[in-house]
């Protein structure tokens, strides 16, 4: 399987912080905001990952992650020339994708929490139909958003509802298969002019193939559209990775631990960050 982050758009309610710069390569605490959904990907034990952004800012992206290799991965890179929508994605990336099954996150999702990568790794092996998820938050209306029956099953998704039918939004982590880039080429655009994701979904709903799996209680799934979102989040990784001594989203543990590093790829990797705290870490984990 591969995977697109989709890391564009113009993140105007983080003005001016991201005038000049992307708002995926901004730092949630210690590291830029990309290394937590790649990181994702990582522990769904993906490899081969597309990183698409704006002709903007493409360039910093290929600066920050390069080719992949220092972490055995694959990475490429493409532009969405404009913001056509989130399915817009596996049209940019359909070269990429070729006859494989694809995830796609977005690049300010952050996700933590136990249990989080064996649901991924679920997900990331169904070899048929799409997976999606559905996280309960008290006010879902800017989301993509999930109807139930009284037995669970799905009825709907509606894409930013203003009268919800129910408190689980949808966040931006999804697995599909091949049939993705057809469905994606046939939808579409709403009246906000983009074709969405939410609109895919519902056609693999339609065709009977749609898998959503709840997020439960303490589960997170954090924000990062204005400032005060970002500095909770940042907040909360500080909270976690200081009282447990363990990294949320460390791109270059996960590669050790997946085995597609060694111990002499990680102090390498090491090096190149200096005297931080962050290489230090890198470092505990080759003595452990
Ligand atoms: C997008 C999707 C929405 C989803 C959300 C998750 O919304 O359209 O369905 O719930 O991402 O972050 P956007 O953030 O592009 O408005």
């Amino acid at each position: 399987m591969k995977a697109i982050i989709l890391s564009g758009g113009t993140a105007t309610r983080l003005f001016p912080s991201t005038l000049a710069i992307s708002k995926q390569i901004l730092p949630v605490y210690d590291k830029p905001m990309i290394y937590y959904p790649l990181s994702t990907l990582m522990l769904a034990g993906i490899r081969e990952v597309l990183i698409i952004s704006t002709p903007r800012d493409i360039g910093p992206f290929e600066e920050l992650l390069g080719d992949g290799k220092a972490l055995g991965m694959s990475f490429s890179y493409a532009v969405q020339e404009k913001p056509r929508g989130l399915a817009d994605a596996f049209i940019v990336g359909q070269d990429f994708i070729g006859g494989d099954r694809v995830a796609m996150i977005l690049g300010d999702n952050m996700f933590y929490g136990q249990g989080f990568s064996a649901m991924l790794k679920k997900a990331a092996e169904r070899e048929e139909g799409a997976t999606i998820f559905g996280y309960p938050v008290k006010d879902p209306r800017a989301y993509g958003v999930v109807e139930f029956d009284t037995e669970g099953n799905v009825l709907s998704i509606e894409e930013k509802p203003e009268q919800p039918k129910s408190r689980y939004a949808v966040p931006g982590l999804y697995f599909y298969d091949n049939d993705v880039v057809e469905i994606a080429k046939k939808t579409q655009p709403s009246a906000r002019g983009e074709i969405e994701i939410t609109s895919v979904n519902n056609e693999y709903l339609r065709r009977g193939k749609l898998k959503v799996e709840l997020f439960g209680r303490g589960f997170a799934w954090l924000d990062t559209g204005n400032p005060a979102d970002l500095l909770n989040a940042a907040n909360f990784i500080e909270t976690v990775q200081t009282r447990q001594g363990m990294y949320v989203a460390c791109i270059e543990e996960i590669a050790f631990n997946n085995g597609w590093i060694d111990k002499e790829g990680l102090l390498k990797q090491a090096e190149a960050l200096g005297k931080t705290d962050y290489a230090g870490y890198l470092r505990s984990l080759v003595r452990e």
